[in-house]
Formats: C-alpha cells, sequence, structure tokens
C-alpha cells in the first residue's frame, strides 16, 4: 500500500504504547484514524491528544476478546468514514499473576482464557468482523498483526503460546488474500523489548478472569520493567510498521539484536533437538555493550 492520506486506520488496543505510536504515525500520513480499545479514561486522552493535531479521529469502546464488540467497532468506523483500508489487530495482554516456576499445567484456566481471548481471538475476530468489508470496497489495504518476538521463540507460557497463534494465523492470512487476489497486504509484528505500559495489563483484566494467589516476585517485576524501559521507543516501532506496510513485509521484525537467538531456535528444530531458550545472561551483556533488546 503507497497511498495514505485520506485513508481510514483501525487501530485496537490504540489507547497506550505501540497502539497509539501506530494511530500517530497514520496520523501523521493525514489518514482517518479509530483507534479502539478497552479502557475508557485512556481512550478519551489519546483521542484528545490526537484530535489536537487536526486528524480526524474517533475513539470506540471495544473489547477484542468479545466478538460482538469488534463487530460493533467495524459497524462504528464504517458509519464514521466510509471505508477501512488499514486494520491494526493490536490489543494484547501479559499475565503477570504467576511466579516464575509455574508448570504450564499449573496455569489457571483464567489466563488461558484472557490471555488466549485477547491476543489470539481478539485477532480472529478483527479479521472476521473487517476482512469482508475491505474486500468488498476493493480498495488497496493492509492488516498488521501485533504479535511478538515470543510468536517465534521458544518459551514464553500462556504468552509465547498466543502469540505462537498469530504469527501462525497471519501467514494464513497473507496465503489466502494473495489465492483470493485481494489487494490486501498482511504483516505480522514481532517486536522485543518496547517501553510501554504491558507491565500493567492486569489494569484491564476482566473481573471474572480474576483470581486469588500469585504474583511475580518483586525482583523479577523490577527487572521486567527495566528491560521494557531499556527497550526500543514505540514510535519507533510504529515508523518501522509503516515503511513495512509500504513494502508489504509479511515479517516485522524491529529488534535485529534478537536474530541470534531466532537462529539458534531454528537451527534447535532441525537438529531435531532443544528447546533451545534464549540466554537472559547473554542478553544482560551484550545489552551493558549498547544493544538494544
Ligand atoms: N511492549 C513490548 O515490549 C511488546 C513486545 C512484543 C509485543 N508486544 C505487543 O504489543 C501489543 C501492544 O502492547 P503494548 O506493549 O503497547 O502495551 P500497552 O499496555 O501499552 O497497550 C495495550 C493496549 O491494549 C488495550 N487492551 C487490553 N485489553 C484489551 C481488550 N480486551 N480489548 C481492547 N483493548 C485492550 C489496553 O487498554 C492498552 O491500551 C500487544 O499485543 C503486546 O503483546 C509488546
Amino acid at each position: 500500500m503507497r497511498d495514505f492520506a485520506g485513508k481510514t486506520a483501525v487501530v485496537t488496543g490504540g489507547a497506550s504504547g505501540i497502539g497509539y505510536a501506530l494511530a500517530e504515525r497514520f496520523a501523521a500520513a493525514r489518514m482517518n484514524v479509530v483507534l479502539a480499545d478497552i479502557q475508557q479514561d485512556a481512550l478519551n486522552r489519546a483521542v484528545e491528544k490526537l484530535e489536537s493535531s487536526q486528524t480526524h479521529v474517533i475513539g470506540v469502546l471495544a473489547d477484542t476478546m468479545q466478538k460482538a464488540s469488534v463487530q460493533a467497532l467495524a459497524e462504528q468506523s464504517i458509519a464514521a468514514f466510509g471505508k477501512i483500508h488499514i486494520l491494526c489487530n493490536n490489543a494484547g495482554v501479559a499475565s503477570t499473576r504467576n511466579a516464575r516456576g509455574t508448570a504450564i499445567w499449573e496455569v489457571p484456566d483464567e489466563d488461558w482464557r484472557w490471555v488466549l481471548g485477547v491476543n489470539l481471538h481478539g485477532v480472529v475476530h478483527g479479521l472476521q468482523a473487517f476482512v469482508p468489508h475491505m474486500l468488498a470496497h476493493g480498495e488497496e489495504g493492509h492488516i498488521v498483526n501485533t504479535a511478538s518476538l515470543a510468536g517465534l521463540l521458544s518459551g514464553g507460557g500462556t504468552y509465547g503460546v498466543s502469540k505462537h497463534g498469530v504469527v501462525s494465523l497471519t501467514e494464513t492470512l497473507c496465503n489466502d488474500l494473495k489465492q483470493r487476489g485481494a489487494k490486501i497486504g498482511a504483516s505480522v509484528l514481532c517486536p522485543g523489548m518496547v517501553s510501554t505500559n504491558i507491565m500493567d495489563a492486569e489494569r484491564n483484566r476482566p473481573d471474572d478472569l480474576k483470581y486469588e494467589g500469585g504474583s511475580l516476585p518483586e525482583a523479577v517485576r523490577t527487572a521486567m520493567a527495566a528491560a521494557l524501559a531499556g527497550g526500543k521507543a514505540p514510535a519507533e516501532i510504529a515508523e518501522i510498521v509503516f515503511r513495512s506496510i509500504e513494502e508489504n513485509n509479511l515479517y516485522i521484525l524491529p529488534h535485529p539484536a534478537w536474530d541470534d537467538f531466532l537462529k539458534r531456535r531454528f537451527e534447535a528444530v532441525l537438529a531435531r533437538k532443544g528447546p533451545a531458550f534464549f540466554d537472559p545472561a547473554e542478553m544482560m551483556q551484550r545489552r551493558a555493550k549498547g544493544e538494544v533488546f
């Protein structure tokens, strides 16, 4: 996709972090923007901020876990702007309730339902609600699904499972769009660390999926927060995504520092050995030398 001015982008999880940065980048390209988010106060602030830059923007309260809510988002977006050209299925969460050391079979159902519900089913709901409309109007378009490097590396618990699903889903989407001769590209965004509010994702956990007990040890929380804070800025990710839409790249990998770990993962797959988890100590040493993970 090369022409952006006057076209419309919808971004889920658009009130914060990567989603908001994407919205700002689309606004800078003079696109209309629909910000969708589950958190009303942050959504209001994000809409106000974009409005101050003369962007045609609406905010829609939407829960991507719920198919009906995403259908309603599509209806409101089309009612406001007519045609939708870019869809970013970006809303995502990570459970920070489980202390490290929780085996995968011990993870509470509430975490599975929430993390898969938002990160994977949320993307499915976005495709179901928007792709038929995007095909029907026939103009150029693009879909960006936010996964993570956790969707390409080994491990990652519930989060890794959900993000591997998003990678696979997007590969299938890309193929299916090509087979239909659609003028719609597809990309899967796989960032490493980005300085956003994801460490506080629990703020938006639905009440019926809360449970007693389990929390990250403070030292682990602090280390994770520091790793995210030392990551790339959301605006930098948004710029790379924008260029990838122009170039119609399927895989968006904004953090080349992780390439070595990716290679080792796929070497282990081909050697029929493993799993090859990345080594946090190596990452820390390289980060101390200035590489951004
Ligand atoms: N920050 C990172 O280091 C990083 C790395 C790789 C991938 N990601 C992915 O990037 C995406 C954006 O996350 P972020 O880092 O900007 O975090 P963030 O917490 O800053 O933003 C996420 C947004 O999603 C919204 N959201 C949560 N649940 C929702 C739901 N059910 N429906 C609609 N909106 C919902 C939140 O309110 C928030 O505004 C996620 O998919 C995340 O998994 C982040």
